[in-house]
This record gives structure tokens, C-alpha cells and sequence, in this order.
């Protein structure tokens, strides 16, 4: 058994886990929109480092933190930007998940990161999707929801939300569904990985340390990779699962390498895991803030894509993506110089006037562009679909299990918080039952 197995952790001492990740990023105010608001006003592209003014390490700043930084707030500038990867490189990625992580498809430029697109976006088939919600995901969590109803009350973030992306994406492997202490296993690897890359020079021991043991839960995740990997080509890969479809691919007539299998699969643990869990749960804060909105959805399911858009335009929970600028660019009449790194305010640009008529305003029937918490061109996430899906199941099944879903009155909610991943700390809610 490995060291970190036999350590392993109950599933409160994970949640605290993610609480204390959160912390980290929580800045010096709970709430930026206003000082957004201002910025965007009165210089909306910032020369300076906006988040590290409001009390959080940026990663545009690189791994000392000393990188010049200038920020852009308005939603056209991000959009532009993120659409311009050969002025505004995701080079900040490399330098700082690239030792934990190896390299990933966020990584890449040109042909080969257009032939991992192609490569993905064959597998992650709305049909693909449609058929492992059906047969995975949709059982999977109703059996969670189902398993607390009975109960009355939950904290949803610890009892449900933090364990089902990680779930999700352990199915997709085609991971044993009865092994629970793998699965485990699996959320946990999620996290410390997710911690691990997150380098916070405020605090280096703390960030030294925390790099090594992501760095271990890698190589633990690797090494059982590579294992599947190996199996399910002798068993000839005939499954519907991930690894199968990643084996039989082909573009251009080109296959991916085991290697390349193993280095995508593991990379998805932090893409794909604590990223659907804070928009989720920013989403249910979101609604049971808005107990009217809330009732609406359940009465009108048809509602719930558009209000998860919403969600995700109103609290990303990405809320600044890193760049480092490869040349002089000029933005609205300000020369940004090459080799500044640049903080792409996607939480600023959601809320922008000029793309959102009442953008302040949370409005589940809201209709038009979509946030950029996704992302945008290039790069954009490969995985939003699932994402999306996955929200709407859940919510789907709480509706059907736990009627009159609300706040807990009893509890302590504060809402979503902090500056770069943004989350409530926890979402107490009571139910009839
Ligand atoms: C609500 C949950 C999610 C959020 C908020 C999210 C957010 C993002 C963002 C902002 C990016 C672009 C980063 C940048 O341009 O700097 C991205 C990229 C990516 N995401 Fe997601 N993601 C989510 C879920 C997922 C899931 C479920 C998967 C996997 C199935 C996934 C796979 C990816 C991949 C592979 C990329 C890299 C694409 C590329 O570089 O070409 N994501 N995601």
C-alpha cells in the first residue's frame, strides 16, 4: 500500500481540504464586483496586478511572483485575448503546473495542440456524453441524492458536490464501480493534485511542501494508470469507456501512444473534478439565495441549461485566467509590453454593461452570449457539455428527492466568496421530508 493510502483521509477531512484550497485564493475581500465595477470604469486595462492588490497570488505573475502584471476587465479585451494565444501565451500553465503535471493539452500551440482538439472533440461526441449520463453519471447521482434524503438536511458541498465530478470522471475511465476505497482514492489524488500546482509564494514552505505531495499523488495516479492502460489494450479496448476510446482513436490516421492515453487521462483529474464542484455549488447558491428563481426552475425543468449558463456567467469560478504577453500589444490606446504577464478578469468581463444589459442581475431566464468562464476560442474547455450535464442531473434529482429544497435558517451560509476560485464555504440546505 502506497504511503499515501494508508494515510488516507475520511471524506470530512477532504472537504476541509477544499475549504483550505478556496482560503487560499480568498483575498483580502469578500466581494470584488464593486472594486470590478470601478476598474472597469476608470482604467480597464489596469497596469498592475489587480488580484495580488487584493490579497491573492497570481499565477500571471509566475512562480516568485515577481512578473510585471497588468489586468484586463473589459469582456471585448478578454474575449480578444483569449482568442490571440500567439500574443497572449498560456505560458504562465507550463511554468506552473508543467513539474507537477507533465505537459497537458492547455500547454500546447499549433498542430499538435489542434491535433489533440480534433482527438478530443471526436471522443467527447454528444452522443458519447448523452450515453454515459444515461448509463453512469444520471444513476450515479440520484443513488447520492437518494442515499441523503432521507435525512432532511445536508451540507451539499461536503455530502454531495465535492465527490461526484471526481466520481464522474472515474466512471468515464471505466474504473471499478463497486471499489469504493479506490474511488476514494481517486477524489483524493483530484485534490492534492489541485492544491499542488497552485504554488503560493506569500507562503513558499507551505507551497514546497504541497508540490510534493501532489507530485506524489501524480505518480501514485500514473502508476495505476498505466496498469488500466495496459489491461484494457490486451483485453482489446472493445468497452465504451474513455481509455477505450482513446486507444481506437485516430486522426489522420494517427493513434495516441499509451503514453499520450496516461498523460491526458491524468491531466483530467484537475480539469475536470474541482472545477464542475465550485460551479455547481455556486450555482445552488445562487438559486437558493433567489428562493423565487429557485421555484421557478422546479417547476419549469426546461430552464435549468439556461439558468446554469447564467450561474456560470454570474460567479465563474475560474475568475482570472493567466497569460504572458510574446510581444508589444497595444489595448485600448495602453502599450502592454511583451513579456508582462496578464490577468484575464473573466469575473470583471461577465459583469460588463457593455456585453450584458443588467449584468449585475442574476436572471435565470437571461438569453445571449455566453460568460467567458469557459473560457474562449483556442483553448476554450473541451469538457463544458459534461460539465453542464452533470449540473443538470444533479439538480434534476435534488428537485425530484428532496422537495421544498432550501437554506438551512440554522446554519451559517455566506455565499460565494473570494477572489480567484470563487465558492461559498459550504451550502447548508433543509428539505421536506
Ligand atoms: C464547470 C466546470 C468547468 C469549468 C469552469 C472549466 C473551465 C475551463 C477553462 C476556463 C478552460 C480554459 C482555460 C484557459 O483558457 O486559460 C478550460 C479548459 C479545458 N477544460 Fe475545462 N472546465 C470545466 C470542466 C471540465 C471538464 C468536465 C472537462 C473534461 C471532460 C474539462 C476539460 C478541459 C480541457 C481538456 C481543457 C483544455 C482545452 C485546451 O487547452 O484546448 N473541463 N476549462
Amino acid at each position: 500500500m502506497s504511503n499515501l493510502s494508508a494515510q488516507r483521509s475520511s471524506a470530512e477531512d477532504l472537504a476541509k481540504t477544499f475549504v483550505q484550497l478556496s482560503q487560499n485564493y480568498a483575498g483580502n475581500c469578500a466581494d470584488p464586483y464593486p472594486i470590478y465595477a470601478e476598474k472597469r470604469a476608470s482604467s480597464p486595462v489596469y497596469a498592475g496586478d489587480l488580484l495580488r492588490d487584493m490579497g491573492v497570488p497570481s499565477l500571471a505573475a509566475g512562480l516568485t511572483g515577481t512578473r510585471p502584471v497588468y489586468s484586463l476587465l473589459k469582456y471585448a479585451d478578454v474575449q480578444a485575448a483569449l482568442i490571440d494565444t500567439k500574443t497572449f501565451s498560456l505560458s504562465p500553465y507550463r511554468e506552473m503546473f508543467g513539474p507537477v503535471q507533465g505537459e497537458t493539452i492547455q500547454m500546447l500551440e499549433g498542430d499538435p495542440h489542434q491535433f489533440w482538439r480534433r482527438m478530443l472533440t471526436n471522443i467527447f461526441q454528444k452522443s458519447v456524453l448523452d450515453s454515459w449520463l444515461e448509463r453512469l453519471f444520471a444513476p450515479t447521482i440520484l443513488r447520492s441524492v437518494k442515499a441523503i434524503a432521507p435525512r432532511g438536511k445536508a451540507e451539499l458541498l461536503g455530502d454531495l458536490m465535492l465527490g461526484f465530478p471526481a466520481e464522474v470522471v472515474y466512471q468515464m475511465i471505466g474504473l471499478p464501480a463497486d471499489d469504493k476505497d479506490m474511488l476514494h482514492q481517486f477524489q483524493e489524488w483530484a485534490l492534492l493534485m489541485a492544491m499542488g500546482g497552485l504554488a503560493d509564494f506569500r507562503n513558499p514552505e507551505q507551497a514546497v511542501k504541497a508540490t510534493a505531495t501532489a507530485q506524489k499523488a501524480l505518480d501514485e495516479l500514473t502508476t495505476h494508470i498505466t496498469k488500466i492502460v495496459a489491461e484494457r489494450r490486451r483485453q482489446g479496448a472493445t468497452g465504451d469507456d474513455l481509455l477505450s476510446a482513446m486507444i481506437n482513436a485516430r486522426v489522420d490516421g494517427q493513434a495516441l501512444s499509451d503514453f499520450d492515453v496516461i498523460q491526458f487521462t491524468r491531466s483530467l483529474l484537475p480539469a475536470a473534478a474541482e472545477t464542475t464542484t465550485r460551479s455547481f455549488a455556486n450555482a445552488m447558491a445562487l438559486l437558493l439565495e433567489r428562493p423565487d428563481q429557485l421555484n421557478r426552475l422546479r417547476e419549469d425543468r426546461s430552464l435549468i441549461m439556461g439558468a446554469m449558463n447564467e450561474a456560470l456567467r454570474y460567479e465563474a469560478t475560474a475568475g482570472a485566467l493567466p497569460r504572458v504577453t510574446t510581444r508589444d500589444v497595444e489595448v485600448r490606446g495602453v502599450t502592454i509590453p511583451e513579456g508582462t504577464g496578464v490577468n484575464l478578469l473573466v469575473n470583471a468581463a461577465n459583469r460588463d454593461e457593455d456585453a450584458y444589459p443588467n449584468a449585475e442581475n442574476f436572471d435565470i431566464t437571461r438569453r445571449g452570449k455566453a460568460g467567458l468562464g469557459f473560457g474562449y476560442g483556442p483553448h476554450m474547455c473541451m469538457g463544458l457539455q459534461l460539465a453542464k450535464m452533470e449540473m443538470e442531473s444533479a439538480l434534476n434529482a435534488m428537485f425530484d428527492h428532496m422537495p421544498n429544497l432550501r437554506l438551512d435558517p440554522d446554519a451559517d451560509f455566506r455565499g460565494v466568496q473570494g477572489i480567484h476560485f470563487r465558492t461559498p464555504p459550504s451550502v447548508p440546505v433543509i428539505w421536506d421530508c
